[in-house]
């Protein structure tokens, strides 16, 4: 089985924030990543921060590109959605749960692997939590199949990764879920987002994957007491391919989507010119290409 993640979208519409990054051509050139790999690619899932203010407008706009893939896809909201406009917006999606429903939690069966979404968003707040209904239904979902091999997919990761402020804003709940998934032997990964950065680490010895953002990544200090530094245009775009052989374990691949990043930012908006130059400055020869 083949698992392609994108994660961190931010899709925006605002104008006045002037954020014209290339959101759009950052996702399209994703999509046509997937639909051009050279091996079958069974799902893919968005690991949340789907839309950058969660309105309908920018999930109805990012769908739109989305709907391009040619594998199916399936979605959960991260810190930055708004569970009801999403909700809204999918209501197609059958795996989702009805609009008003309090968190977004499915388990998709059919597949060799198991995929499970799991919900850590909080309304109106940055970091994530794993509150008791969620663990109860982690806990009953996993107890009906205890031998199937099973991916959980969670937009805030599980474990402390070392930057203070997006540590800041990490996950309440992380020690009950550790316990939890002890009592478990059939899973493979927990696969997240949130960070902004590719980062590897494990849960009650079982990895953790973030995938890095489409959108942007963050800039990387373990000092204390770090600050907020965002990289629009020095690491690549890239998204993650996870592989589950039928005789083997999983194994996770990055894959850098092949485009120049100054040509995915916009021709227009002060931030896209700054960046342009931020750009120019650290690659001159590679500004023009
Ligand atoms: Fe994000
Ligand atoms: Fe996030």
């Amino acid at each position: 089985m083949l698992i392609a993640q994108l994660t961190d979208i931010h899709y925006g519409v605002s104008k006045k924030k002037q954020r014209d990054l290339g959101e759009t051509r950052r996702l399209i050139a994703c999509v046509d990543h997937i639909n051009t790999f050279d091996e079958k690619i069974d799902l893919v899932v968005v690991s949340g921060d789907l839309a950058e203010d969660g309105w309908v407008e920018e999930y109805q706009a990012l769908r739109e590109i989305l709907d391009r893939l040619k594998s199916p896809y399936v979605v959960i909201p991260g810190n930055h959605d708004r569970r009801q406009n999403l909700l809204a917006v999918f209501d197609d999606h059958d795996y989702l749960p009805a609009r008003g429903e309090n968190h977004v939690l499915f388990s998709i069966d059919h597949y060799p692997v198991r995929v499970i979404g799991l919900d850590t968003s909080l309304f109106g707040e940055p970091y994530g939590r794993l509150c008791e209904h969620r663990l109860a239904w982690l806990d009953k979902t996993l107890q009906e199949d205890t031998a199937k091999p099973t991916m959980i997919f969670m937009h805030h990761p599980p474990v402390r990764i070392g930057i203070d402020w997006v540590d800041s804003i990490g996950l309440y709940g992380s020690v009950e879920f550790a316990d939890l998934l002890r009592k478990y032997s059939n899973i493979e990964a927990v696969c997240c987002g949130h960070v902004h950065r590719m980062v590897v680490s494990n849960i009650s010895n079982i990895p953790v994957v973030c995938a890095p953002s489409i959108h942007c990544s963050i800039s990387l200090s373990l000092s204390k007491n770090n600050s907020y530094s965002i990289l629009y245009s020095d690491e690549p775009l890239s998204l993650f391919f996870h592989y589950i052989p039928s005789d083997g374990n999983l194994v996770s691949h990055l894959s850098l989507v092949n485009v120049n990043v100054i040509d995915l930012i916009g021709d227009s908006g002060e931030l896209s010119e700054r960046f342009k130059g931020e750009y120019r400055k650290l690659y001159p020869s590679g500004a023009d290409r």
